[in-house]
């Protein structure tokens, strides 16, 4: 989604935009500008593209774009087409504007403009807000302004201003994040500090309703009751290292590559070698309430609604409660039934997704008990919950999201084993196998990457998938499916093995591969052997992932036995590669799939 980079101080400012848009590529754009204040005027250049063409559209015109204060933007289209004239920033030769989110009101604000003889040029919501505060600028200062053309808006947004008259960068949030970074001679702004990593680990998150003014040296912050506010400033221990590629040659690689070690990360500082769990200080539940739960409701949205879903069968085992797990944009329309000690989990790798953020809300204005399980530190879902579990994967850049989701299945698990163990269960042998998990994942990737490769050569030509599996392999095939359809752009479904004969086998033929995923664990995979011969009966290929051999396969993808319950870390890595090694024989640009970004902070 959109991203905002700003700075103020003694560098050229054009540098540090454009490294920082490069950083927040990951997020999915399909346009790129930037706003410098040369000597008293606003230069501005945007482009339909990458930052490459950006780059070079610059180097192009020849435009002075020398200037200590500027803003840039990547843009992913919400209101009208990706071209270069709905691109941010938006600009009149006063004041120039960067804006992620929606204005719902942006209609009504034009009509307001229309009666001041002031009309559009772009399709954008966002032009309507450069254009109001242009319109204040005739009787005040910017400063005044934008507060006044901000106090009119309805929605999403987090916005950042520079003016030709001032050298301060105006900004403004609701819903939307937005943060200010700052080190020893200069202040930037990001919409997420993966932009600034590079420059600075220290921020301010600023809050719904906040308006910032920041200089080279200051800092003035108002908050929604328009009274002067200090946010702390928090240090966020993430190194410009692990944002990187490493040598990888895209970021899912890396990032499959690092997945055992981020569950080690998550487990590791949680659990001591007596296999026991310490939580307590994050989850700061009252241990009576945990005893008594009596309902567990899960939001998530795309992998992490299905590492929610994997993770339904281990809780209600361990907790013996009622487990739902429920889509973000559809649970926060809906009438959920809550019960007297219900906890509330929101599960998000980004910490911005708008669907799970709105749900988890509702929860709280539900008065319920909130937990969110976030990747990001600091981020909106990891803020608003009453208590948060980080998922300790490190920063996840490619689109395709991989080791967060065996993150949140480790936090998931230990969660299930502590309010088990709260219940009276002993969890000890559980524990000590969750241990051993990261390094089973390793061998895993060691092991399987040239088989999927193998496997990636010869089915990649493919134009429709089915992914089947039962039990707690039921939600590994759906992201299993998930994976191969982001990245490789072929239809695949995923489906409960048995469901199967109830409509997705009319799809079957010599022309659909069906990739099985069944540990030998009675009864699912008898069950699901038999779901194979239907498949084989009609000419359909079957990819298996099993620790047991079986001839009815037309290729085999040979697993190491394991206690199944924890299979869903290790089925899914091979899942992962053969969706990234089709992708790769496909050509196609892997980390930012076309059409999606890295976190939807709109519904
Ligand atoms: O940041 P979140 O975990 O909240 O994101 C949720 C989904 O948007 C995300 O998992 C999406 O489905 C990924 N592209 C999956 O690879």
């Amino acid at each position: 989604m959109c991203g905002i980079v700003g700075y103020i101080g003694q560098e050229n400012a054009i540098n540090i935009l454009l490294n920082g848009l490069s950083a927040l590529e990951y997020r999915g754009y399909d346009s790129a500008g930037v706003s410098i204040k040369t000597d008293k005027k606003i230069e501005t250049v945007k482009t339909k593209g990458k930052i490459m063409d950006l780059a070079s559209l610059i180097i192009e015109k020849k435009i002075n774009l020398n200037g200590h204060i500027g803003i840039g933007h990547t843009r992913w289209a919400t209101h009208g087409i990706p071209n270069t004239i709905n691109a941010h920033p938006h600009f009149t030769d006063n004041v120039s504007i960067v804006h992620n989110g929606i204005i719902e009101n942006y209609r009504v604000i034009e009509n307001e403009l229309k009666e001041n003889s002031i009309t559009k040029t772009t399709e954008t919501d966002t032009e309507t807000i450069v254009l109001l505060i242009d319109m204040f600028l005739k009787d005040m200062i910017p400063q005044k302004a934008f507060k006044k053309a901000v106090g009119k808006l309805k929605g999403s947004f987090a916005i950042a201003a520079i003016f030709k008259d001032t050298d301060t960068i105006m900004l403004a949030r609701n819903e939307s994040p937005l943060v200010v970074g700052i080190s020893d001679d200069a202040v930037y702004t990001a919409s997420d500090i993966s932009a600034l990593i590079e420059y600075t680990n220290k921020f301010i998150f600023l809050e719904d309703g906040d308006i910032a003014e920041i200089t080279q040296n200051e800092i003035k912050i108002i908050d929604k009751n328009d009274k002067n506010i200090e946010r702390g400033i928090k240090i966020i221990e993430w190194s410009k290292e692990s944002a990187q590629k490493g040598g990888y040659k895209h970021f899912m690689i890396k990032e499959i590559a690092e997945e055992s070690e981020s569950v080690k990360n998550t487990i590791q500082s949680r659990i001591d070698t007596n296999g026991n769990i310490y939580l307590k200080e994050e989850l700061e539940i009252d241990e009576d309430f945990l005893n008594n739960i009596d309902r567990i409701t899960i939001v998530a949205c795309g992998t992490s609604y299905y590492a929610g879903l994997t993770a339904k069968a281990v809780l209600e085992k361990y907790t013996n409660t009622i487990v739902n797990v429920e889509i973000g944009s559809e649970f926060r329309y809906s009438s959920p039934i809550f019960s007297k000690n219900n906890l509330f989990i929101a599960i998000s790798q980004s910490g911005e997704t708008a669907d799970t953020k709105e749900s988890l809300r509702f929860a709280k204005q539900s008065g319920l008990n909130t937990l969110s399980i976030v990747n990001v530190k600091e981020s909106e879902i990891a803020r608003m919950a009453d208590n948060c579990i980080y998922t300790l994967a490190g920063p996840e850049i490619s689109v395709a999201s991989t080791k967060a989701f065996a993150s949140q299945l480790s936090v998931l698990y230990m969660l299930a084993f502590h309010i088990g163990n709260i219940k009276g269960k002993d969890v000890k042998k559980e524990v000590q196998y969750l241990l051993e998990i990261p390094h089973i994942m390793q061998n895993t990737f060691k092991q399987t990457k040239k088989t999927t490769q193998l496997l990636a050569k010869k089915y990649h030509k493919y134009k429709n998938f089915l992914y089947l599996g039962r039990g707690i392999m039921y939600p590994i095939a759906l992201e299993g499916a998930l994976k191969l359809k982001e990245i490789s752009y072929i239809h695949a479904e995923g489906y409960p093995a048995g469901e199967m004969k109830h409509g997705p086998i009319a799809l079957i033929d010599e022309n659909t591969p069906t990739v099985i995923v069944s540990p030998n664990k009675e009864p699912f995979y008898s069950k699901t052997i038999s779901n194979a011969e239907e498949i084989k009966a009609r000419n359909g290929k079957i990819i298996l992932l099993s620790d047991k051999e079986s001839q009815i396969a037309d290729d085999i993808l040979n697993l190491k036995s394991m206690d199944y319950l924890f299979s869903p870390f290790v089925y899914v890595i091979p899942l992962q590669l053969l969706a990234y090694y089709i992708a790769l024989y496909l050509g196609h640009d892997i980390d930012q799939p076309r059409n999606l970004a890295k976190s939807v902070t709109v519904e």
